[in-house]
């Protein structure tokens, strides 16, 4: 199996360039597929309370070959648990439904600015962090202003942002943003969803000329760029398709070229973390 390039973030902790997404993998099936995933080379799994899956993911880990200390299992707590003493809870609710003495990598799933509990919600983390039953700590959908805040008020930088980002909307400013503070950018939707995007002139070009498919040659503009890419996939055939995308090496052209597809009502859907608030 050749191993993934990797990304580091300040502190040294380092993530794989693709990982596992498990959003609506469920149940029996999911778990099957979960366990496959990771024997068939994943090292990173994206769950989070919301998805109610976190005891899918905890049963594939558990029923994969591979051995559990391999894997970083991440999780997210969700906007209604902001709050101190909810977060709290929370964060023991999925490591007890994870099945994990500690998860690998918890994050806030969104800052809900409009709420303003998320320096409680980070305040919980640091604290579980420092307890050791969650080895690493960082956030979802936060903008430059919300992370200079956490950092201001608790004096702890997240090591994982992860964001919207996919060639219709390739957020370059605020990857630039995360280099900088040494932050480890993870991309949802990386692929788009496998929708209109996968039929764009520009990118089934790129892929024909590597003799791959578009969802490769997406993932490979995603590694080209340094972000950690979490494609959902429940079949073992798009799994492996997608970790195979990490050692295709696209030409600055071809990145330049796919990037170009961005624009400013690039979302998938309304979800602006100036105003988004997830429950
Ligand atoms: N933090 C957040 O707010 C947030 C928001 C959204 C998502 N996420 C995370 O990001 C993960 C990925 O995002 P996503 O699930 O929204 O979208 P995605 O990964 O861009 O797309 C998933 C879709 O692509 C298909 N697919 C996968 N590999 C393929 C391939 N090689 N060729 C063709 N089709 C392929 C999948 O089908 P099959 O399943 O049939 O293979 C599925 O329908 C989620 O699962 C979740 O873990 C986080």
């Amino acid at each position: 199996m050749t191993a993934l390039p990797t990304r580091t973030a300040h502190n040294g902790f380092t993530l794989p360039a693709i990982g596992l997404g498990t959003y609506r993998l469920n149940g029996a099936e999911g778990a099957a597929a979960i366990a496959a995933g990771i024997d068939s080379g994943y090292r990173l799994i994206d769950s989070a309370f919301n998805y109610e899956n976190e005891g899918t993911v905890g049963r594939g880990v558990a029923d994969a070959a591979t051995d559990r200390s391999e894997v970083i299992v991440t999780t997210k707590l969700p906007g209604r648990h902001h709050p101190i003493e909810k977060a709290r809870t929370s964060i023991e609710e999925s490591r007890f439904r994870l099945g994990l003495d500690a998860t690998d990598l918890h994050l806030i799933h969104w800052p809900n600015p409009i709420q303003d509990e998320y320096v409680q919600a980070w305040t919980a983390l640091v604290d579980a962090q420092q307890r050791g039953v969650v080895r690493q700590i960082g956030v979802s959908n936060f903008l430059p202003e919300h992370l200079e805040r956490l950092e201001h008020e608790t004096g702890v930088r997240p090591v994982v942002n992860q964001i919207e980002l996919h060639p219709y909307f390739p957020q370059e400013e605020q990857l630039a943003y995360h280099r900088e503070h040494g932050i480890i950018t993870e991309a949802w939707s990386p692929i788009g969803r496998a929708k209109a995007l996968l039929e764009e002139p520009v990118i089934v070009e790129v892929a024909a000329a590597h003799e791959i498919s578009p969802a490769q040659a997406v993932l490979a503009w995603h590694v080209a760029r340094e972000s950690v890419a979490i494609p959902k996939a429940s079949s073992l055939e798009h799994q492996r398709a997608n970790l195979a995308a990490a050692s295709v090496v696209l030409g600055d052209d071809e990145v330049a070229a796919i990037t170009a597809l961005g624009r400013a009502d690039g979302r998938l859907f309304d979800a602006d973390p100036r105003t988004h608030e997830e429950s």
